[in-house]
């Protein structure tokens, strides 16, 4: 497949879609993300919401956003403003496209300085100090990395040169490739975790947090953050998936494709849940820990079990390898927009947005230290910048996209680009995305703003 710039080019296979949607969806947000904010927000009842918020809403728009981009065939801006004049509509709908080319720019530019902690994180287990280290050394190790704008900034850095040097070559090529190896080893460490867990002595109480659901522990405010962890989860509501769908040829089946990934991310994050609360328990460690979770946990198991410190290399290494198949679906909408619309090299659009979300992501990285007190409704920077996105801008994004492809595309187009050989299955989808998928999202906002 070669790049293209002004007609894109096609996914080589059905694979190769699949293996790009997982990648953007597979990342941190499943094994950093999802265990964190499991733990912050009481486990359980935490999980279900976010599990029903996958099932309800997230398999429909997943359909349907892959559904548009592959009508649209451009970047989501201009993929929204071409259906909105197919179907006879406003043009305003191209904003839809703006908001999910913000939302990824903004994920990116905290989800680099992560992605960084687990680049550090990779050298930093193999040394001396990690053998058979205990809790306290542990967080007392993560908190010192922390503290240093200079580390945290240096690790932000390189993370951001590698995701713009892998965007600036296009969307095909080895990534994908290299995909096929990773993600299958990515599960295989999770399972290698998931054993040792089972024989860390805290194994049923680490279940129990997870999948015994404690409905008291979880707020209107907490059930807002299941649902945006969905969205951020699966990559959707932000044009990543749109573009992807972009360059799928029209003979895929788009729904059994979803479905695929969507299973798929659902099982690691699990797979991660599993792995770690187990630990936290047999540790003596809050599971409310907040974002240093998984760096403070993961490294006592890494350094009890023989050979840890080369599991723990590896865990890293493909903790890197999905946060960089991620990242290069967030910045692609900008990157897509800037190209088609600015004609702009995709090297110059590359070097612009990556140098913006670069310095947008410095942000992040002094909430952690030289910012840890500038506080506005006692949010940090990262903290708002997670919040706008996950929970207000993903969530919306995604209503839109439900909202036209449910009720502006005409049904004759919907159901020609999905061909789904059951029209059971037609009803069904069009049901969860006319009124399941907004209706839900509506009122979970109105839940979270306490007028429920
Ligand atoms: N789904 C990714 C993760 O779970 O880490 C993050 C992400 C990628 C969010 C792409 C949004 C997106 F468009």
């Amino acid at each position: 497949m070669t790049e293209q710039r002004f007609v894109h080019a096609q996914w080589s296979s059905r694979l190769a879609f699949i293996l790009a949607a997982s990648g953007s969806a597979i990342g941190l947000g499943n094994i950093w993300k999802f265990p964190y904010l499991a733990g912050d927000n009481g486990g359980g009842a935490f999980v279900l919401v976010y599990l029903l918020s996958v099932v309800a809403i997230g398999i429909p728009i997943m359909i349907a956003e892959t559904m548009l981009g592959r009508r649209g065939r451009q970047s989501p801006i201009n993929t929204m403003r071409t259906l909105a004049e197919e179907a006879k509509t406003s043009p305003l709908w191209c904003y839809t496209g703006w908001l999910g080319v913000i939302a990824g720019f903004l994920i990116l530019s905290y989800y680099s300085v992560i992605a960084g902690w687990a680049m550090a994180y990779f050298f930093k287990i193999n040394s001396a100090l990690f053998e058979h280290i205990d809790a306290a050394s542990s967080t007392r190790l993560f908190e010192n990395f922390k503290a240093s704008p200079e580390f945290l900034g240096i690790w932000h850095t390189f993370f951001m040169v590698a995701t713009m040097f892998i965007v600036s070559r296009g969307v095909s090529g080895g990534l994908e490739r290299l995909s096929r190896f990773m993600m299958p080893a990515l599960l295989l460490m999770l399972l290698v975790l998931d054993v040792y867990a089972m024989n860390s002595g805290g194994f049923g109480q680490g279940l129990a947090f997870l999948f015994n659901p404690d409905f008291s522990k979880l707020t209107g405010a907490g059930v807002l953050v299941a649902l945006g962890q969905a969205f951020f989860s699966l990559g959707l509501g932000m044009g990543s998936i749109m573009v992807y769908g972009s360059y799928l040829p029209s003979d895929v089946s788009i729904a059994r494709s979803s479905l695929f990934v969507i299973a798929a991310d659902t099982l690691v994050a699990l797979l991660a849940g599993v792995a770690i609360f187990p630990l936290v328990f047999a540790n003596g460690l809050s599971p409310a820990m907040g974002p240093g979770l998984i760096f403070e946990t993961l490294p006592i198991a890494f350094g009890q079990m023989p050979g840890g410190w080369l599991f723990g290399m590896m865990f890293f290494a493909l903790i890197f390898f999905a946060a960089i198949t991620s990242s290069v679906a967030l910045i692609e909408p900008a990157v897509a927009f800037l190209s088609e619309n600015k004609r702009m090299d995709r090297e110059k659009a590359c070097l612009y947005s990556g140098l913006a979300c670069w310095v947008a992501g410095l942000g992040t990285v002094f909430s952690f230290n030289l910012w840890s007190d500038v506080k506005w409704l006692d949010k940090t920077v990262y903290e708002w910048v997670d919040m706008l996105t996950a929970e207000i801008m993903l969530p919306i994004g995604g209503v839109l996209v439900a909202v036209f492809a449910g009720w502006i595309m005409s049904k004759a187009d919907s159901e020609s680009e999905l061909k789904l050989q059951n029209p059971r299955h037609y009803q069904a989808w069009l049901i969860l995305v006319r009124y399941v998928a907004p209706l839900g999202v509506a009122l979970v906002f109105l839940d979270a703003m306490g007028l429920l």
